[in-house]
């Protein structure tokens, strides 16, 4: 009797457990109710039927969970951990995923790729996830986790990449000691990425040990870490990366340390490391070093300078060398950029003998040599400002001994296939194939590269192509990728930006965008040879094609992801790559409308404030009041780096490293939100070299800021005025001309809508590190509608000196008004003087000192005499037949800004310059291609080449 109940009270029990036992569709519900103002669009009652979003199935159970850059808004449920078949997850790049990480992750047995990359998590990492023994591959970078990383790691025996760099952890590395794991038990692993923490302590002499043979990349730059460097680290040779940079590590490097003869890349940086320099003799593979910025002892020149011929970057700022330089470093076939700035280096430098022909620049100033040696002229940038050379021997019209580099070639930007882009509606942007289509734009961070050219289009055209020839394999909806503004940030990570460009529709359906960020989030495209690992950072994306499945096509489209993955498990990447062929060779076709949001970029902006409903336009992001608080220390003094009438310019840095300049409107001049909401639109959509970028815009708590690239040179009246130290010649001066009206020329042919800029001025043009000049300040700018082609009729507004007297007195703007501007800047280029200086104008002056029948129509006195000796101002006599025709009286009788560039650019041919990067005049794109270095900006129209690069097939797995 009494065992019929208990066997009865069994079954009951049985049966409230498993109904305890939540299915799959309950958990994707809670998911779903957890995330808010998110489209997902889970319908239906099987989660399995291969339409529901991000979600794979093995045999009817979720095991994949694939939803980055879906919006994703709130926090992870715990429910999370009831999906017992789970084994991929990736929440990538939801920024607005919040709150800290439940440790009910830890319940997921069968995880084996746990990736959630850039979004908005807090708090600690839960010691749980050491429960996921599985564990093959984890990313909880660019985050915002805090305390220590969980000693429970140590239990992942499988884990081969650990990725917790950019957050803001804190507490010394685990390492095991009988009782408890530690990372010195992680046997498999491959990457260490912990850059960028607030780790500290000594790195634990334990952690490297013989048991770890498979390591390839040890990234702890950037951290708090002290002590003196493990001499355990020699054991390690399978290593091919080591980033100790930028932490507080002391003591001797240790003597093995040539005993890593795999090592590629070394970056012992920003230490205060003691003692001799290492003895890197034999490290015959390493391509980069940077050993910069440590208290060395006094030391000869190594021998290994000699001999380590696979570098490609070498840089010993203030290392306390001593003596003469070897001819033969800089015949290393593949050397690129040398920095021994800051030591005391003497003797004769010598880079006669078969130089590197990928030289680009060797910084010596601050040194003490005396003489220098070359053959034939070549085009690197020499820097010897501050050596004996330059300060004794009284040459200081020595090109090297003057600040700025001078060779002007451009970055990269990927050239469009063979076809001439057209100008796009509004947050659209032209493809490499150009096609207007809304491309998913980020950043593509590489942490440790073993190059550091800018400016080899070969290096970044393989990145390219092999981005492109991924895509196409793995069936995503991609037409065409595009890279450019290859950049180093601050803590030396390459940047670049790319576009992902969708095929087919003007924009990506959300499964798209889950796909190409997927390859990016889960390193699927593994990058070409030097380019190493990378972080993707994405700017949300906005313009979802609408992928609700249309009445009738709802079941037609049933996905055998499941079964790819099931068959696939413990392939890890590969799985990743599977999943995405799987996603896309079945991927919906239905046409569908353009999601709304698409059509009104603007339609839900409150206009009453609150950052709830601002967009976030193309191009151009939204940044919150906190975002900007943050990145300028509280707006403070410090940053604060001009002021106008509308309110001041501060200084910042984006977490990336990108340095930028905000102009905050005060409170009282800010405009109505219509009018600012106009003028982002307008920014936005301009996109030159010549040109300052808009970054992104604040419009928080009745804020209103815009958020530009920051330019390091400041403005052409600071250099002009002698503030800026930077020292121009005629050469120089040509070629900031020529920029300046590159940019206004795009501004009036080529933007769409055409702009009037209206405060044309020296303090408008600003400088960039390679003195390429950007036109800035937009803020009295007009845009030339249909209906007011011919002028705009306008209050006046202004700067005097500059400004066009018709305007003046009819109050009919037009182009020719920047013509007039642009004359004043010209005269101001070669006077140095200011437009109006004691009551005297500058067109008038010159005008009237003007004798055409003199050498230099006799203008030497009112030459600015810092522009060079007076036998060397070739062209300068059309320079100033220019700008008097820019100044006449009458818009009529001045050349349009086309003509303007067209006459600067022979001007620049006469002085036996390559007037080449970057023909502007749109139509004709004769005049550079016998050089060969053209540059192309995706936005300009100004490459009409064809593209040229080869076809390299992707690597499917990385290192
Ligand atoms: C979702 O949107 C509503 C209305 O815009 C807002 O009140 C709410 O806070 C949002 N929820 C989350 C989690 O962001
Ligand atoms: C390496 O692994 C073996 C076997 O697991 C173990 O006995 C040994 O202590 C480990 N060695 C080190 C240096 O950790
Ligand atoms: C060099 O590395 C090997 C293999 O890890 C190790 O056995 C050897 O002791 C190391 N040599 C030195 C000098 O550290
Ligand atoms: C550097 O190391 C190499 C090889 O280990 C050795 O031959 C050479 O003498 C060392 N140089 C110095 C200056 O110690």
């Amino acid at each position: 009797m009494g065992t019929k109940i208990r066997i009865f009270l069994l079954i009951i029990f049985m049966q409230i457990s498993i109904s305890y036992q939540k299915t799959d569709l309950v958990i994707l519900m809670a998911l779903q109710t957890a995330w808010p103002n998110t489209t997902l669009n889970w319908k239906g009652s099987d989660p399995c039927d291969g339409t529901w979003l991000g979600i794979g199935c093995t045999n009817s159970r979720v095991t994949s969970l694939i939803l980055p850059s879906m919006g994703l808004t709130g926090g992870i449920p715990g429910d999370i951990g009831e999906f017992t078949e789970l084994q991929i997850l990736d929440l990538s790049y939801n920024k607005r995923l919040t709150g800290t990480l439940t440790p009910a992750i830890g319940n997921l047995n069968k995880l084996t790729n746990l990736v959630i990359v850039d979004c908005g998590f807090t708090g600690r990492i839960p010691s749980t996830i050491g429960n996921l023994e599985r564990l093959l591959y984890m990313s909880l970078n660019s985050n915002g986790f805090t305390g220590p990383i969980p000693a429970t790691f140590g239990n992942l025996k499988n884990l081969y990449w650990l990725d917790l760099s950019g957050n803001k952890l804190t507490g010394s590395l685990p390492v095991s000691d009988g009782l408890t794991p530690g990372l010195d038990l992680l046997t498999n692993i491959k990457h260490f990425h912990f850059g960028n923490n607030q780790l500290s302590g000594d790195i634990p002499p334990t952690l490297f040990n013989l048991n770890m043979t498979r390591i390839l990349h040890l990234l702890f730059d950037h951290n708090q870490f002290s002590g003196s460097i493990p001499s355990t680290l020699g054991f390690m040779q399978s290593l091919e990366i080591i980033r100790l940079d930028g932490n507080h590590l002391s003591g001797q490097v240790p003597s093995n340390i040539n005993n890593l003869t795999s090592l590629n890349e070394m970056f012992l940086s920003n230490n205060i490391l003691t003692g001799p320099i290492p003895n890197l003799t034999g490290m015959n593979l390493l391509s980069y070093l940077d050993l910069s910025n440590n208290s060395f002892d006094q030391s000869y020149i190594p021998s290994w300078f000699s001999t380590l011929e696979s570098l490609t970057t070498l840089k010993m700022h203030y290392t306390n060398l001593v003596g003469e330089l070897p001819a033969a470093l800089f015949s290393f076939p593949q050397l690129q950029n040398v920095d021994l700035s800051n030591n005391r280096i003497n003797g004769s430098l010598d880079i006669s003998s078969n130089p590197s022909k990928q030289l680009e620049l060797v910084d010596l100033r601050t040194n003490l040599i005396e003489d220098f040696v070359q053959r034939d002229r070549y085009t690197i940038d020499l820097i010897l400002v501050g050596n004996t050379i330059c300060t004794e021997l009284g040459v200081t019209d020595y090109r090297f001994c003057s600040l700025v580099p001078m060779n002007t070639s451009t970055l990269y930007s990927t050239k469009y296939n063979n076809c001439v882009p057209s100008s796009c509606d509004l947050g659209l942007l032209p493809s490499q194939n150009c096609h207007c289509a809304y491309p998913f734009i980020g950043l593509i961070l590489f942490k440790a590269p073993s190059f550091s050219t800018l400016e080899n289009t070969t290096i970044y055209d393989s990145l390219h192509d092999n981005l492109t020839a991924y895509y196409q394999k793995v069936k995503l909806p991609v037409d065409s990728v595009l890279l450019n503004n290859p950049n180093r940030n601050l803590v030396d990570y390459l940047v670049i930006k790319l576009y992902i460009f969708p095929s087919g529709e003007p924009s990506f359906n959300r499964t798209g965008v889950i796909g190409v960020s997927f390859a990016l989030s889960s390193q699927g495209f593994s990058s070409p040879k030097g380019f190493n690992t990378y972080t993707f950072i994405p700017e949300n994306y906005l313009n979802f094609l609408s992928d609700i499945p249309g009445p009738g096509g709802t079941k037609s489209h049933s996905s055998s992801t499941g079964i790819i993955i099931g068959s696939a498990i413990g392939g890890c990447v590969l799985v990743g790559l599977l999943i995405l062929a799987g996603i896309y060779a079945l991927r919906q076709k239905g046409r569908a409308e353009r999601a709304t949001q698409q059509k009104q970029p603007f339609a839900s902006w409150d206009l009453e404030g609150g950052s709830g409903g601002v967009p976030e336009l193309k191009g151009a992001r939204s940044f919150t009041f906190e975002e900007l608080s943050k990145y300028t220390s509280n707006f403070s003094e410090i940053n604060n780096i001009g002021r106008g009438g509308y309110g001041m310019v501060y200084k910042g840095t984006l977490p990336n490293g990108q340095l930028i300049a905000i102009k905050r409107a005060q409170q009282g001049s800010t405009q109505g939100g219509l009018e600012f909401k106009t003028e982002i639109e307008l920014l936005s959509r301009v996109h030159h070299k010549n040109v300052v970028g808009l970054i992104g815009f604040c419009f928080d708590r009745s804020e209103q800021m815009l958020v530009y690239e920051f330019i390091v040179n400041g403005t052409l009246k600071d250099s002009l005025s002698g503030r800026s130290g930077i020292r121009l010649d005629w050469i120089r001066r040509l070629k900031i001309a020529v920029g300046a009206a590159r940019g206004l020329q795009y501004l009036h042919d080529l933007a769409d809508p055409p702009i009037i800029h209206r405060d044309i001025k020296t303090n408008n043009i600003l400088l960039d590190q390679r003195l390429v000049a950007k036109v800035a300040d937009f803020g009295l700018s007009k845009p030339m509608t249909d209906a007011n082609r011919s002028h705009i009729t306008t209050q006046v507004k202004g700067t005097m000196g500059y400004m066009d007297p018709e305007y003046y007195m009819t109050q009919q703007l037009t182009e020719k008004s920047d013509v007039y501007s642009f004359g004043v800047v010209m005269l101001e280029l070669i006077t140095a003087r200011n437009p109006i200086e004691n009551g005297r104008y500058i067109v008038r002056e010159v005008k009237q000192a003007m004798n055409k029948d003199m050498e230099l129509y006799g203008l030497h006195e009112i030459l600015d005499p810092i522009i060079g000796l007076s036998t060397q101002l070739k062209g300068l006599e059309r320079f100033v037949d220019l700008s008097l025709r820019c100044v006449e009286e009458t818009g009529k009788l001045r050349p349009a800004m086309s003509e303007v560039v067209k006459e600067l650019e022979s001007i620049m041919a006469l002085v036996g310059l390559n007037p080449g990067t970057g023909s502007s005049s749109s139509t004709s794109a004769a005049t550079n291609e016998s050089t060969g270095k053209d540059f192309s900006h995706p936005y300009s129209n100004d490459s009409l080449f064809a593209y040229s690069g080869g076809f390299l097939p992707p690597k499917l797995h990385p290192k």
